[in-house]
């Protein structure tokens, strides 16, 4: 009898295929990325980001409410303050407006979710870069990690649970978890952007927080091409006390994220990033593709090849179509 083998006999009924189906994507899994701006009157969407927006204090606490009420696992606040400056003072100070919408968030929502908080100068600084710059106008690796460790006790006095270091300095783990033990703060914990990307895809992302970057930023994030180069990042991140590693962005860099995962004792995140975003919803907007049908495909290949949680952008539209 030919053929022998009929694997197709599994996918013959939805229920079959839902009782051998590999990979579960469930609303814990997701996190939401959230902008809010000092200064606005109404939320401004993001035109290169259609269905984004940067929130205002009382809009942010509202989508956050609705994030949660979705079963969305956690939210991770990005903020956008009015004036910029060399050393991005904004970050540091306990009325900036990331701080202030962090203690919004943690006085609405107390722990039902977990709050997170880019710790990272670039929304910060009027040069656009990670970290502050020496006279040369290089980025100062380690001045910028004297910043970030301000930066990071500033952030968990506001309230938030976890804190997210983005610009790729090296140290930066180790000087945040010291900084936050030495204050009292033992309980907030470190998910790392371990494995960071220079890459195209940021794209809408800068203007999502009115980036003032000129040049790029391919002295502190990887290139394209390196993946062994992850894995030393992530051992480091590990070492330093990271409670788990991240791998951004997602989608062109699933064969790190399935390496990260395989390496990592500590859970795996992956960002499903501003770029990936946008081509999904412009090429749905002209019809070239099916919106809902695409966008779980992205995230259920995104868990596929590792990730515990997923950083999107649609974490509220798909959790209440997971449920
Ligand atoms: C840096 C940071 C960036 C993103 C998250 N954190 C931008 C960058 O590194 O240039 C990008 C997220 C996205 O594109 O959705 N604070």
């Amino acid at each position: 009898m030919f053929p022998e083998h009929r694997p197709r006999r599994l996918r013959s009924t939805a229920a079959l295929r839902r009782l051998v189906s590999e990979t579960t994507l469930r609303p814990r899994q997701l996190i939401l990325p959230m902008f809010v701006a000092e200064g606005i009157e109404a939320p401004r969407p993001i035109s290169s980001m259609p269905g984004v927006v940067q929130h205002t204090r009382e809009s942010l606490r509202k989508a956050a409410v609705d994030a949660v009420r979705a079963g969305v696992g956690g939210l991770m606040l990005f903020g956008i303050p009015r004036e910029h400056d060399p050393l991005g003072c904004g970050a540091t100070d306990e009325n900036g407006i990331l701080n202030v919408a962090l203690r919004d968030l943690r006085a609405e929502l107390g722990d039902d979710t977990v709050i997170m908080a880019d710790t990272c100068l670039d929304e910060f600084t009027d040069h656009g870069h990670c970290g502050v710059l020496n006279a040369a106008g290089e980025v100062d690796n380690d001045a910028t990690l004297d910043v970030y460790a301000k930066m990071a006790v500033a952030q968990a006095d506001a309230g938030a649970h976890m804190l997210g270091p983005s610009g790729m300095m090296d140290g930066q783990v180790g000087v945040i978890r010291r900084a936050l033990d030495e204050a009292g703060h033992q309980n907030v914990s470190i998910l790392a952007y371990s494995a960071k990307y220079a890459s195209a895809f940021y794209g809408p992302f800068r203007e999502a927080v009115d980036s003032q970057l000129k040049g790029d930023r391919k002295t502190y994030q990887q290139d394209a091409g390196n993946a062994r180069e992850a894995l030393h990042e992530i051992e480091l991140d590990i070492a330093e006390g990271a409670d788990a590693i991240m791998v951004k962005p997602a989608l062109a860099y699933l064969d790190v994220l399935r390496a990260a995962a395989e390496a990592s004792p500590v859970p795996v995140a992956a960002y499903n990033i501003s770029g990936e975003y946008a081509m999904v919803e412009a090429a749905a907007a002209n019809g070239w593709l099916d919106r809902e049908r695409t966008i779980l495909e992205v995230l259920t290949s995104i868990r596929r090849a590792g990730a515990d949680m997923i950083l999107t952008y649609w974490a509220t539209e798909a959790a209440a179509w997971l449920d």
